[in-house]
């Protein structure tokens, strides 16, 4: 049967800043999303018409990416809903990637455009990250300008998003999990308000720019210590931009005690934090015993794939 399928990511730093054109870097992990099409008379998900807001992302993406007969589709992920783990994008480009594989026109440069879209419809504002980790895999670092490594461009009215690859050292992360489903779209519309009201708020969006340049190039060079740091810091400013929650920081500080450092990823509110760590056991009992759900995740080195 016809599939694609496609994996779902952590922001290592950036999330919201990335949003108003900051850098951010995210990496892949090895948890995917798979999408599988067979014919049928009328457009189906897991047997649910695709009206069904549970398959909005699914339905805008067979809007943009699909001319042909309706399909059967079938999906399967194993990334947890609203969990900061990039589980929509994840089902958006698996989707495309399958649609863009049966009619023999799949590109990754495709998927990652027409996958942003797809966010930016059913979400109301939304930066290329999830969607350009989902597709390329690996770690992916978004700036303004274009650098070794580059991909795609990805262009929103004024905003620009250069897309590149990054290829960094082997490190340990545990993602810990909230339990608390947080849409993404509510919580990136408050942060803009804020950001046009309050000019700290707008200034903790730069900073957050910065830290993600100055923790990717410590996470090249190995500098862990510094990498940690900066997350904490990083974490801090989501704070200021009203991103954090009380779960989140009870996983956050339980965490750093077995951490080089420790921040939420995604949208926050709810949703997940991660932890660099060496000690990556003792960061996850640490997590579960504040009550969340943790485990260590590897870098998916694949990205969005055609099936058979
Ligand atoms: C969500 O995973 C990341 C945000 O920055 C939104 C986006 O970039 O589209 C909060």
């Amino acid at each position: 049967m016809p599939s694609g399928s496609a994996p779902g990511k952590v922001i290592l730093y950036g999330e919201h800043a990335v949003v108003f054109g900051e850098p951010a870097a995210a990496v892949a992990v090895d948890l995917r999303a798979e999408v599988y099409a067979r014919p049928h008379p009328e457009w189906r998900a897991d047997g649910a018409t695709l009206d069904d807001p549970k398959y909005a992302y699914v339905k805008a993406a067979v809007e943009r990416g699909w001319r042909g007969p309706p399909q059967w589709l079938e999906i399967r992920s194993r990334l947890p809903l609203g969990a900061g783990m990039g589980s929509s994008a994840a089902v958006t480009v698996a989707t495309l990637t399958a649609l863009q594989g049966m009619s023999g026109t799949f590109s990754r440069e495709r998927v990652a455009l027409e996958a942003f879209e797809v966010e930016l419809a059913v979400q109301g504002r939304a930066s290329p990250i999830d969607t350009s980790a989902a597709t390329a895999g690996r770690g992916v670092l978004v700036l303004r300008q274009r650098e070794e490594g580059f991909l795609w461009e990805v262009r929103r009215g004024e905003t620009a998003w250069q897309v590149h690859a990054v290829d960094l050292p082997k490190f340990q992360l545990v993602v810990g999990t909230t339990g608390i489903a947080a849409p993404t779209g509510p919580i990136v519309a408050g942060v803009r308000e804020r950001v046009e009201k309050d000019p700290r708020a707008r200034a903790a969006v730069e900073r957050i720019g910065q830290i993600t340049l100055e923790g990717v190039a410590a996470l090249r060079r190995s500098d862990l210590v510094t990498a940690g740091v900066l997350m904490d810091q990083n974490h801090a400013l989501l704070n200021e931009l009203r991103v954090g929650g009380p779960m989140l920081e009870s996983l956050v500080k339980a965490a750093r005690k077995h951490a080089y450092g420790a921040k939420l990823t995604g949208a926050g509110v709810g949703g997940s934090m991660i932890a660099l760590t060496d000690v990556p056991e003792e960061a996850v009992t640490a997590i579960e015993e504040a009550g969340g759900r943790a485990f260590t995740v590897s870098v998916d080195r694949e990205g969005a794939k055609v099936g058979p």
